[in-house]
């Protein structure tokens, strides 16, 4: 049975959820289609995965090579926690000895083996404290699958998905092991030359992948950088 909010009486809340259903009617009913005809969706649910994008993470690992048994793993934008199970899963982490961190603003429900910290990370606090649970040690792989919420301003929406990859980029460029990789989601058209070249001067390697699990309508696609040249850390910081 449905919960009831708090005061409401049934009638009332069945009145607006029809409402509600019937605003929203033609995008959600596209949405609830594509989502009951989605083989992903279903392969999921059937292979115990908390989201579909768990296979984007299975599709870019098997043509990539990304993860590997005892890496350390960052996943930024974790909720709810597919990339985790396939990180935990390939790396071999263990509740014991986690060495998978997740972060996210949203609630991720636990996954074992994987330590997962509620925070924005565009906040001030967010860097030190994935540092802080990676126990002071570097990464071998930074994963971000962040995507801001879109305003429907496309300059605006351009802006604020660029920022968080140039500060998903900044991060795994100090936490990164020397020839670490850093994965990150990216809209088409949308990533800046100069994140790019920088990219490309930093890191070995750097290509755009779409695994066949990412939706074709969707502009969504990976950034790939790997093999993190050796860099002048400030003395300062973590080893
Ligand atoms: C596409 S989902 C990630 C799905 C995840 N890879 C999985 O397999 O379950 C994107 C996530 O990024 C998170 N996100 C977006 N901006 C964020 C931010 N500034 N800080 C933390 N998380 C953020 C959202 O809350 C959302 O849960």
């Amino acid at each position: 049975m449905m919960a009831r909010g708090p005061g409401k009486p049934a009638a009332r809340q069945l009145k607006t959820r029809v409402k509600t259903a019937r605003r929203r009617s033609s995008s959600s009913t596209r949405w609830l289609q594509r989502q009951l005809n989605d083989p992903y969706v279903a392969r999921a649910r059937k292979e115990g995965y908390k989201s579909r994008a768990a296979f984007k993470l299975i599709e870019l690992n098997q043509k990539y090579k990304l993860l590997k048994p005892g890496m350390r793993v960052v996943d930024l934008g974790c909720a709810p926690g597919g990339w985790l199970q396939v990180a935990v899963h390939l790396t071999g982490s263990s509740p014991g000895d986690p060495r998978i961190v997740g972060m996210d603003y949203l609630e991720t429900e636990p996954v074992p083996g994987a330590i997962i910290l509620q925070k924005d990370f565009t906040s001030d606090d967010a860097p030190e404290a994935l540092i802080t649970a990676l126990k002071g040690k570097k990464a071998d792989l930074v994963l971000s699958d962040m995507a801001a919420p879109t305003t429907g301003h496309k300059a605006t929406d351009h802006i604020r998905i660029m920022a968080l990859v140039e500060m998903a980029a900044d991060f795994a460029m100090d936490v990164l092991e020397r020839d670490g990789t850093f994965v990150a989601k990216v809209f088409q058209g949308g990533t800046e030359a100069g994140l790019l070249a920088r990219l490309k001067t930093e890191f070995t390697r750097t290509f755009h992948a779409k695994p066949p699990a990412s939706r074709k309508d969707s502009a969504e696609t990976y950034l790939i950088a790997r093999g993190l040249r050796d860099r002048v850390t400030d003395p300062g910081t973590h080893a």
